[in-house]
């Protein structure tokens, strides 16, 4: 697992004609020309070297028209062969590789058959990246498994790729630049995080309108004006060095909900349990040890219980762990009456097992140091200091010599774990598995009303925005979901007086709406049961976003931490999405609730502690009280000041100047704490990135 950053000069009419110029007495200026291209590329690089601390590397094309940079985490084939970029110089073809490709032996089989003039150079994983595209020419995406980001060049073809995996586990970030050459030129810069970005020429500003429209959280937006990111499950192709295209080249998709399922429970379990130790079994592939995320939850106790079968039944090596520390597992731990401290469960699925255990304890000072640099690494904001836990938490297996973990990330999103996606699962009958389905026909309405009327009342107790009606557009056009409603709940509305007119019609849940395109608003209105409309909706938005984005990828490569997420194998996924609403979520009849992650927890049931099995989840987490006059508080009030918020330009600091105050101690305003958080990391960019201030007349 990498970083990368790529280069590709933009065709202007002129270069053009240079380019089709004779090649004799070219290039007077080419030496400078590589020469300080591979500097800025170095510097580009040097801003995300925490992705890729082993070793270093680039192509540039002769004409210095393409440039690859890439760091490296050595983790499959640590030789130098496994180096990257990767070159295929008889085909013209040159790729750099951020991320992991699962089931590749079986892969680089096949493809020495099929392929037999093309002789693989080392024994890394990412390599098969060019014998696929040289083997299927752009189909080579269908054939990958894993999470990625690559960038690949075809010299011949003048065609320059990029793609990025099914669910958006590792990022590729794009900009086009005025290239600094001083003839107007511009380039395509490609990384893995926006700050690579600082060294070519970019310079920051507020995308204002993408802020109040939630568009950094479901589009293809950031919060930086002209930086985009490529969305999940797509690639992009700049051919001939202008044609900029994006197009998708794999789509989550869910049964009809007219159409019975035959299969009996058990049959689906069984289904599910296969799928996940498949799963599970590839992703301890390395050559280098394996650790664990352990917390209290199920998700990332069956992996851990999984990954101990393997090792244990069936002589699975986990990476090159030495045997004495076969399983590792990692976690944070918080004080015991905080409230929400797991690590006495993980600590007793731990000994259940028998594995291994690494904990480390956080408390709020802990906390507090490591805020600004966690913003700095996340790149954008967050309603609540999780993304802070996460990045202590990767400093653990750092800490302990590993590189590799594997996480429970993803659980939630395709097998229903979130309290919100209650009422959409209650709002239509489940057709397609009527038989099996405990809940009487005659109980779904009433459950229906309280459901709603639950999450109703946690968002007016959380001081959020309760969402907009089943009757308004966005909703409608997702078939009234109101999933959409938890998804927007936090979003900030601190926004200074000239932004309403600069950008009337801002809309979040509209956002959301357009985010789905025509051909999934047509499954999702025609097609799909409501609690699988809400389930892409949310893969599409929360999920790449923010779960593996500031909890997931950016907090864990901070201390370059690959993260392995066994749930988004898209042969699990695939198997889970087409199994019926009703054993995602389902009625216990002896205990008048439902059970989230119903099959989940059925198919984890060999693997986990009874204590598990059964312990129900909180069905929404309790706002957090910090106290006043301590290091979050005295934080909160050093970044939140006048002078800061005035620079960022677009924050009416009559709203925002109460907030630190109302927001701390005993009865403290969650709303206000949520909002405070939110500013301050804005504060924390605004000085890291030099972003400018933001203003009227810009827009
Ligand atoms: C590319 O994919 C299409 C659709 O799956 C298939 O018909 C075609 O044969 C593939 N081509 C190659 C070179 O793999
Ligand atoms: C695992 O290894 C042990 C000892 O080498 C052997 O007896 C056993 O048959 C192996 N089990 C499997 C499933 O390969
Ligand atoms: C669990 O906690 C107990 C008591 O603190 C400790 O002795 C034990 O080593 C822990 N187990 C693991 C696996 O870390």
């Amino acid at each position: 697992m990498c970083g990368i950053s790529c280069i590709l000069s933009l065709a202007t009419t002129s270069q053009h004609q240079a380019a089709l110029q004779p090649r004799n007495g070219e290039h007077k200026g080419a030496a400078t020309e590589r020469a300080r291209l591979e500097e800025e590329l170095d510097r580009s690089l040097q801003q995300i070297v925490h992705r890729g601390p082993d070793s270093c590397g680039n192509w540039i094309s002769d004409d210095c028209r393409v440039a690859l940079g890439h760091v490296r985490l050595s983790i499959n084939d640590l030789s130098p062969s496994g180096a990257q970029p990767f070159h295929a110089p008889s085909h013209g073809v040159h790729a750099v590789v951020n991320g992991e490709f699962y089931d590749y032996d079986r892969i680089r089989a096949q493809l020495e058959k099929e392929l037999p003039e093309y002789t693989f150079t080392s024994h890394s994983d990412s390599e098969i990246v060019i014998a696929l595209y040289l083997a299927y020419g752009l189909n080579f995406t269908e054939h990958l498994r894993g999470e990625f980001a690559v960038v690949l060049y075809d010299e011949r073809r003048e065609l320059f790729v990029a793609v990025r995996d099914r669910y958006g586990i590792k990022p590729i970030f794009w900009t086009i630049v005025d290239d600094g050459r001083g003839h107007g030129g511009k380039r395509l810069c490609v990384a893995a995080e926006a700050k690579a970005f600082l060294p070519l020429g970019w310079e920051p500003q507020w995308d204002v309108r993408s802020l109040k429209d939630a568009g950094w959280n479901h589009d293809t937006r950031t919060i930086f004006k002209d930086v985009q990111k490529l969305r999940p499950g797509h690639y992009m192709t700049c051919q001939s060095f202008s044609r900029i295209e994006e197009r998708p080249y794999w789509e989550s998709s869910y049964p009809d909900k007219s159409i019975i399922d035959a299969r009996t429970p058990e049959e689906l379990i069984a289904g599910v349990r296969e799928k996940m130790l498949e799963s599970v079994r590839l992703r301890l592939r390395a050559d280098v040890p394996i650790g664990i995320y352990l917390s209290g939850g199920i998700d990332s106790s069956v992996l851990a219980g999984m990954v101990a079968h393997l090792v244990k039944e069936q002589n699975v090596s986990l990476g090159s762990a030495p045997p004495s520390e076969r399983v590792t597992c990692f976690s944070i731990a918080f004080d015991e009456d905080s409230g929400f401290d797991e690590s006495s469960i993980a600590n007793r699925t731990a000994e259940w097992l028998g594995v291994k255990y690494l904990k480390k304890l956080m408390n709020e000072e802990e906390l507090a140091k490591r805020f600004e640099d966690a913003v700095w690494h996340c790149e954008q904001h967050n309603p609540d200091f999780n993304f802070v836990g996460k990045y202590a938490l990767s400093e653990v297996p750092q800490e302990a010599g590993y590189k590799v973990v594997l996480t429970g990330e993803g659980a939630d999103e395709i097998f229903a774990g979130y309290p919100l996606f209650l009422p959409d699962y209650l709002r239509e009958p489940d057709h397609a598995y009527e038989a099996h389905n405990p809940l009487p026909a005659t109980e779904r309405s009433t459950q229906f009303d309280s459901a709603e009327q639950e999450a109703r009342e946690h968002y007016r107790a959380i001081g959020a925005d309760g969402g907009t009606s089943d009757l308004s557009i966005p909703r409608r056009m997702l078939n009234s979901i109101s999933t959409i409603n938890g998804m927007t709940a936090f979003q900030p509305d601190v926004f200074a007086a000239w932004t309403d007119h600069a950008y009337p019609a801002s809309d979040p849940h509209m956002t959301i709406a357009t985010n789905a395109d025509g051909l999934a608003r047509h499954n999702i209105n025609q097609k799909w049961h409501p609690l699988h409309s809400a389930l892409y909706v949310w893969s599409k938005g929360n999920l790449p976003n923010i779960f593996l984005t500031c909890l997931g990828d950016r907090t864990e490569m901070a201390h370059s931490i690959e993260a392995r997420t066994p749930f988004l194998d898209h042969h699990l996924t695939e198997y889970v999405n087409h199994l019926p609403p009703s054993v995602k979520l389902r009625w216990s009849s002896e205990e008048k609730r439902f059970v989230e992650k119903w099959i989940l927890r059925e198919a984890s049931k060999p693997f986990i502690t009874r204590e598990l099995y059964e312990r129900k989840k909180h069905p929404y987490s309790a706002p957090t009280a910090w106290p006043r006059g301590g290091p979050l508080h005295r934080l909160m009030k050093g970044l939140v000041t006048e002078d800061n918020v005035r620079q960022l330009g677009f924050v009416s600091w009559g709203k925002v100047g109460g907030l630190v105050e109302e927001a701390f101690g005993e009865g403290g305003d969650p709303r206000a704490l949520r909002l405070a958080i939110v500013v301050a990391q804005w504060v924390v960019l605004a000085q890291r990135f030099g972003v400018a201030t933001a203003g009227a007349e810009g827009c």
